[in-house]
This record gives structure tokens, C-alpha cells and sequence, in this order.
């Protein structure tokens, strides 16, 4: 349906790394599609999947306005010929309040806009009972891909990976593509894990989340120990960003002709390149997971006046 084989390996050219025989790789899951890009497809697969079997209509989620997943779903939702509804965050919003929502609705997605009070309770059983019962042709998918079916889809970015990889770099939202990441790794594997939000919680999340799966403590706890979390590039919170942080992706793309954003992975590819100036990276090979979020750039670059490329 969406082809992976797009995603090809990408070796950057370093030349203060290569001299310490460090190997820096980039899985450019972003190529898989222009809207279903990055992790969006990897979350999406054995949903949709499931939706088939189940032989729903089609698939229910959540999101904010500029959210990457709301608009994954309605792109895959319309390539495959099933439904999409998006319940989305804030009743002051309107299917043209930005481009993110209109090119949802031009996918054919039906936008029904909550109130923030009520899409707090996106994750309490009651509430998902209650929107089971009103769309019940229909598979629900948490916010952001965010369930068993999310990780198992992102376990298969590091089986593809056929080199012999030390360390694995991927940004947090969910945790769900890190606790994918996590499962896939081989014993002498690191996943870095590079929060986007302030104050996250990131092993919590991800143990709710293997919890949630119905794995049991003896088989988190070992997972969880090849993780390795940095909280401190966050560059001031969720769709935050700075000055600074525009200037690198900018000069970041010029070397390297590899388009990173700001919410996202221009946070995680500052970080890696912090991180790995650390003697302990010497003669290793290093991975970072693109997980795509390209589409935002241009509603960004509209509110912030600043153009990126
Ligand atoms: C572009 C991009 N990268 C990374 C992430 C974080 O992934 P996760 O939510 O699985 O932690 C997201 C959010 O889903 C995203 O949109």
C-alpha cells in the first residue's frame, strides 16, 4: 500500500566524525509518502489491518490542529477506501482554521471538534466506551497511533536496517515508535530517546504503554534498560522552538541536503550530534530514525514569518 522500500539509508558525510571512525545513518522514513511520511505509516499499518478484519468502515482518532497523525489517517484512510473521522482538540476550530485541517477534510475526513474539556478524557475507558457506541463501524485509534498495533509496526524500521548499528537516535511524542524501537533491538543495541515535550515523562510512558499491551514487568524492565533518555532538547516544550534551533536546520540542510523540522526531528538531530561528541561513541555506528513530520513546516513558516529551506 505504502511502499517501505522508499525508505532507504542515507550515510552522512561528517568529516570531525568520520576522523574518530564514527558512522552516522539516517533511515529516511520520511521518503515512505509525502503525507504518510516518517512513523505515520509504520503506527498506521496493523490498524488498518485490523480495521479490515474487523471489517469496519473506518478509522476514528484524535488529534490537535496541526496534528502529523490526523493527517496520516485521512491520507491512508483515503488511498485504501476506508472513512476517516478526526475528533479534534478545541471547538474554536473549524475545518479551514489551518492547512493541516483543510487538506485533512479535502481527504475526506468528517472533523468533529471537542470542546478541551471533553477531549481531556480522550484516554478514560468511559469516554472511549461512549464514542464506541456512537461510531460503531468504526476502529478507534488513540492519539498519535498510540497503541499495541502503532508499536508493532514500528518494530519493523530497525528489521529492515541490514547494517551492524550501536546506537539507534528517535524523537518521543507518544513513545510509541521508541517502545516499537525498544522491542526490536539486539542486545549490544542503544535507543536514544529524545523527548519533544517539557518534563516528560518518558519511561513512564513507555512502561504504561508495554503495560497497556499486556507485556508483564519481566519483560519491560529489560527493554527498558536499553534506553537511554535526554530531556534536555526539548528547546522549551511541545511546538516550541528557538532562534538557534531554525538556524541549524537551515545550515543542517545546506551540508546535507536533508530537510529537518522543528518539532520534531531538527530536535533529535541537534541532540545526536551533542550526544555523540562523547568519547564513549568513538568506533560506532549511529542511527537516526527520520520520522518524517515535513508536512507542518509550511504552517510554521507561515506563523513564524522564517523560511526554512
Ligand atoms: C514527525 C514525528 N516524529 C516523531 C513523533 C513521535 O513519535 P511517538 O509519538 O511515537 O513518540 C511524532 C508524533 O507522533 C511525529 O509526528
Amino acid at each position: 500500500m505504502f511502499n517501505l522500500s522508499n525508505s532507504i539509508i542515507q550515510e552522512l558525510n561528517i568529516e570531525s566524525l568520520n576522523k574518530r571512525g564514527i558512522r552516522v545513518l539516517v533511515k529516511r522514513d520520511d521518503l515512505i509518502h509525502n503525507e504518510v511520511s516518517g512513523n505515520k505509516w509504520r503506527k498506521l499499518k496493523y490498524n488498518v489491518e485490523l480495521c479490515k478484519s474487523r471489517k469496519k468502515e473506518g478509522i476514528l482518532t484524535f488529534g490537535g490542529a496541526f496534528s502529523n497523525h490526523l493527517l496520516a489517517t485521512a491520507a491512508a484512510c483515503h488511498k485504501i477506501g476506508l472513512q476517516s473521522i478526526g475528533l479534534v482538540r478545541g471547538n474554536e476550530l473549524n475545518k479551514n482554521s489551518n492547512e493541516t485541517l483543510q487538506n485533512c477534510s479535502k481527504l475526506g475526513m468528517k472533523l468533529v471538534f471537542l470542546p478541551r474539556s471533553e477531549y481531556k478524557l480522550r484516554y478514560e475507558k468511559a469516554f472511549i466506551e461512549s464514542v464506541s457506541i456512537d461510531y460503531p463501524n468504526y476502529h478507534i485509534v488513540p492519539e498519535g497511533g498510540a497503541n499495541y498495533h502503532g508499536m508493532i509496526g514500528c518494530q519493523e524500521i530497525l528489521k529492515e536496517i541490514e547494517e551492524e548499528v550501536d546506537h539507534v537516535f528517535v524523537a518521543q511524542g507518544t513513545s510509541t515508535t521508541s517502545c516499537g524501537l525498544a522491542m526490536a533491538l539486539n542486545e549490544n543495541q542503544t535507543l536514544h530517546a529524545v523527548p519533544v515535550l517539557k518534563k516528560y515523562d518518558s519511561i513512564g510512558e513507555m512502561t504504561n504503554l508495554f503495560r497497556g499491551s499486556g507485556m508483564d514487568e519481566e519483560s519491560i524492565k529489560p527493554m527498558l534498560q536499553k534506553v537511554k533518555v535526554y530531556d534536555q532538547y526539548h528547546f522549551g516544550g511541545y511546538g516550541k522552538y528557538t532562534e538557534g534551533l531554525l538556524l541549524f536546520i537551515n545550515e543542517f540542510y545546506k551540508k546535507h541536503q536533508l530537510k529537518l523540522d522543528p518539532i520534531y526531528t531538527g530536535k533529535v538531530m541537534f541532540a545526536l550530534l551533542d550526544i555523540i561528541q562523547d568519547q564513549s561513541f568513538e568506533n560506532s555506528t549511529v542511527i537516526f530514525i527520520h520520522t518524517g513530520g515535513l508536512q507542518g513546516i509550511k504552517g510554521i513558516e507561515k506563523r513564524s514569518g522564517y523560511s526554512f529551506f
